[in-house]
């Protein structure tokens, strides 16, 4: 069952009706200001921190679920509804919410009055537009009144769910003309305030909650918008919101639009104020006076396409399946670049008061992102090897204000390291820019301790190696990719935190992924070295790579797959010899990827048992079975029901990493079959039992243990994003970045036939057409001559190359 459908040529996806499972949501903004936005105009919006500078009030846990937002309300001759159906849930005559790239555009008509509400962030402007465009499609003339309605965050999100002591008294605002000004705090420390504005004269205003409410009332049922005549209310502490009214005249078939502007603005120290305690509001002026016409907002949402146009532009496939090409050329690529900005900060799963940016997590976002604006990975990359310990280690999150490590979420995943350098090797197959490595980079942000980013990547590699356990496999420490997997935690104390508790120093629990890793991505270390002159280093990590393959086929195979560690006591985990917990998807993947058993059949092997034990029609679960008790030398995995995120969920996340396992075997359809089971467009006919958005991917979806075996949580934020491009892009349609040219290696399913894939690296395009699918093994030709390897060689910028593959 669907409950939309997918226009590409537009780039949007069109939810037909308010009655979806669950809020299907969308981001809007770029750079600074953000925003979330609901299909039924739920959500809110921030400056740069979900958490410190959060304009507008958003209640979790809440019910009705997603109440809360950027409200448009009409009174039509006492005929009261939205058009964006919530708040008020009168019935629509017609109803449609159009999701594109950076914008929403959410349409009602009801009684012969249709409302559209386009909600975009502009390209450079810290503001949300909200250009509402009501059209009279009776044949009578009509006279209506239409109110706006947003309620002010007193900015630090946290606080202000949970401070009544101090926040029911501060809250202040301004009005002046048609514009609200938000100044809760501005009297003492805080030198920025917020304005809701509207290019219209407003017959009048509310900026008190409990007026534009009424005591006691629901969003749905709002007295100003019922009685039809607004309070013009001045907030003093409470709660502090902003209303307009406008009085609208309609000719049959005549349309009118209004652009308001909710902005964030600062303003100097010694410029705060114009007279004593009343706002400096230049800034905010000039902000409005920007969105003056609908001329000016029409042209900075032309600004916003083009930009768009441009990013996906870099990597785009042709191809008879339209699944495949909506996936790759707009959403997958879309949802990187929100998971970029983001992290894991804020969605309707993440609260944006919890965490900053992960170590690890955007070191893979990176792997997605970084052909759509290589500067923006290089200055990430800078920014996270600068958190990272003189050890090798690191921090595993900072925070984007401060851009500071610290130990709100826990340390000593002993994973972190490795993950630097992949994000790394990535951006410098991009973009050639080898100088990087140059550039001096603090250890823990400490400047007199810089060493040359070459030097991080180092101590990452090393790191694994220094933290060696009994079998020579590196120790897990904290966890590694797996934040459950705790196998130095030992906790019982109720609702202690796995990620933070104290660990015990064993010195014995090992993981097998962590050496899968090493294999797989310390080579690009070794290469990188190698680039630089630096032979002896080079071979020094191409042997270490060679000796830990050689401990994972020693101690890291269980007979038909790979063992996932050893616990506390050395025994093993993943392994046939229990009776949960048997096969683990994540060393599967990983050790495959770093070529362990593929010339003697233990990959295949593996990949066998991940089909026969952990594959489900909905994507395979991370392990299997799960766990059904607690088991405390494992930590928080089996904490969770089985089925349930890492105990036996369907971890997104890790899916590719068996469909790039199956390309390095050569197994074209299984690898095409997994990537179906879990990407959305392909689930979209199942939009019943999946629950989430159908244009995007979600973290997790339940496993074969739950009752809810197929739907999918945690949508938007996740890994699964960039992983899945990665896969999609680089090893099925197979054009990935090299070092000295673009590698042309596909493996994708038959069914697929013939396609071209255009791409924009170092200035150059290259369309390349590959003739025939189903198998690995391409010859290629580049302007029409063969060549013996799969690597075309860059070629200077400006240049057009054609390239054919044939199978
Ligand atoms: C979450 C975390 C990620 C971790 C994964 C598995 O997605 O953000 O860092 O690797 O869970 O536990
Ligand atoms: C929990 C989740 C895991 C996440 C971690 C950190 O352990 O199960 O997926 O990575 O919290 O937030």
């Amino acid at each position: 069952m669907q409950f939309g459908h997918f226009d590409d040529e537009a780039r949007e996806y069109v939810i037909e009706t308010p009655h979806t499972p669950y809020p299907w949501i969308n981001y809007l903004g770029s750079q600074e200001f953000f925003g979330l936005v609901s299909h039924t105009g739920g959500g809110y919006c921030f400056y740069r921190d979900a958490k410190m500078r959060r304009l507008t009030r958003y209640r979790y846990n809440n019910t009705p679920v997603d109440d809360g937002g950027r409200f448009f309300s009409i009174n039509d001759g006492g005929d009261v509804w939205s058009p964006s159906y919530r708040p008020y849930k009168t019935e629509l005559d017609f109803f449609e919410t159009r999701h594109g790239m950076g914008y929403t555009r959410i349409t009602g008509e009801r009684g012969g009055l249709r409302a559209s509400v386009l909600l975009f962030v502009p390209v450079d402007v810290n503001a949300e537009i909200h250009q509402v465009t009501v059209t009279n499609t009776s044949d009578a003339a009509k006279s209506f009144s239409m109110f706006s309605f947003v309620e002010f965050c007193l900015w630090n999100a946290e606080d202000d769910q949970t401070n009544y002591q101090r926040n029911l008294s501060i809250g202040e605002v301004e009005v002046e003309g048609g514009a609200i000004y938000h100044k809760t705090e501005y009297r003492e420390r805080r030198n920025h305030y917020a304005v809701y504005g509207v290019n219209a004269p407003i017959a009048g205003f509310d900026t008190d909650r409990d007026t534009y409410l009424g005591y006691g009332n629901g969003f749905h049922e709002a007295a100003v918008p019922h009685a039809g005549k607004s309070g013009n209310s001045v907030a003093s502490g409470w709660y502090p919101c902003a209303s307009h009214q406008l009085e609208i005249e309609l000719a049959p078939g005549e349309s009118k639009t209004y652009t308001f502007v909710l902005g964030y603005l600062e303003n100097a120290e010694d410029d705060k104020w114009e007279s004593p305690g009343v706002v400096n509001k230049t800034g905010a002026k000039e902000l409005l006076a920007r969105f003056a016409t609908n001329d000016a907002t029409d042209a900075e949402f032309a600004k916003l396409n083009a930009y768009w146009d441009q990013l996906l532009g870099s990597y785009t496939v042709e191809s008879g399946d339209d699944k495949l090409n909506r996936m790759v050329n707009i959403w997958n690529q879309y949802q990187c670049m929100v998971t970029y900005n983001m992290s894991r900060s804020a969605s309707y799963f993440e609260t944006g008061m919890g965490r900053g940016m992960g170590f690890r997590d955007s070191s893979q976002d990176l792997l997605g992102f970084v052909h759509l604006v290589p500067e923006r990975a290089r200055e990430r990359i800078i920014d996270i090897a600068s958190t990272q310990f003189e050890d090798g280690s690191a921090y595993h999150q900072y925070q984007p204000l401060t851009k500071r490590g610290n130990h709100a979420l826990g340390s000593g995943f002993n994973d972190d390291p490795l993950w630097l350098i992949a994000g790394v090797a990535a951006y410098i197959k991009e973009t050639g820019d080898f100088a990087i490595l140059d550039e001096m980079v603090p250890f823990d942000n400490d400047e007199s301790l810089a060493r040359p980013l070459m030097e991080h990547l180092k101590r990452s590699f090393n790191h694994p190696l220094e933290k060696a356990g009994p079998h020579g496999l590196p120790l897990i420490g904290r966890a590694d990719w797996n934040d459950c997997l705790n196998l130095n935690c030992f906790s019982s104390t109720p609702g202690e935190s796995f990620q933070t508790t104290e660990n015990q120093a064993g010195g014995v629990a090992e993981s097998v992924f962590i050496a899968g890793m090493f294999v797989a991505i310390g080579p690009d270390y070794a290469a990188l070295a190698r680039r630089r002159g630096d032979d002896a280093e080079a071979d020094r990590a191409e042997a270490a790579v060679a000796t830990m393959k050689q401990v994972v086929v020693d101690h890291g195979w269980d007979g038909e797959w790979f063992l996932r560690a050893y616990d506390f006591y050395g025994n093993k985990v993943g392994t046939n010899e229990t009776a949960e917990g048997k096969i683990w998807i994540e060393p599967q993947g990983f050790c495959i990827m770093g070529g362990i058993g593929v010339a003697d059949g233990k990959a295949i092997k593996a990949l066998d048992s991940c089909r026969e034990h952990l594959n489900t029609p909905h994507g395979m679960v991370l392990q299997s079975p799960a766990y059904t008790t607690y088991q405390i030398q494992l930590g928080e995995v089996s904490t969770y029901p089985p089925g349930y995120k890492e105990n036996g969920g369907i971890f997104c996340h890790n899916n590719p990493w068996i469909i790039i396992a199956e390309t390095v075997v050569g197994r074209a359809e299984y690898a095409w079959e997994y990537y179906k089971q879990i990407t959305p467009a392909y689930r979209e006919e199942i939009s019943e039992v999946h629950r989430l958005e159908p244009y995007v991917y979600a973290q997790m979806i339940a496993g074969k243990e739950a009752s809810r075996h197929g739907e999918a949580k945690n949508s938007w934020l996740t890994g699964t994003a960039s992983w899945n491009f990665v896969t999609v892009s680089q090893y099925l349609l197979g054009v990935r970045a090299d070092y000295d040219g673009l590698v042309v290696d596909p493996c994708i399913g038959a069914e697929v036939g013939e396609y071209t894939v255009r791409r924009q690296i170092r200035g150059a395009t290259y369309v390349i057409n590959v003739k025939s699918t189903g198998a690995k093994g391409a010859k290629l030709t580049v302007d029409g001559v063969p060549i013996e390897d799969n690597t075309v060689p860059y070629a200077v910028a400006g240049s057009i190359v054609q390239v054919t593959a044939t199978i």
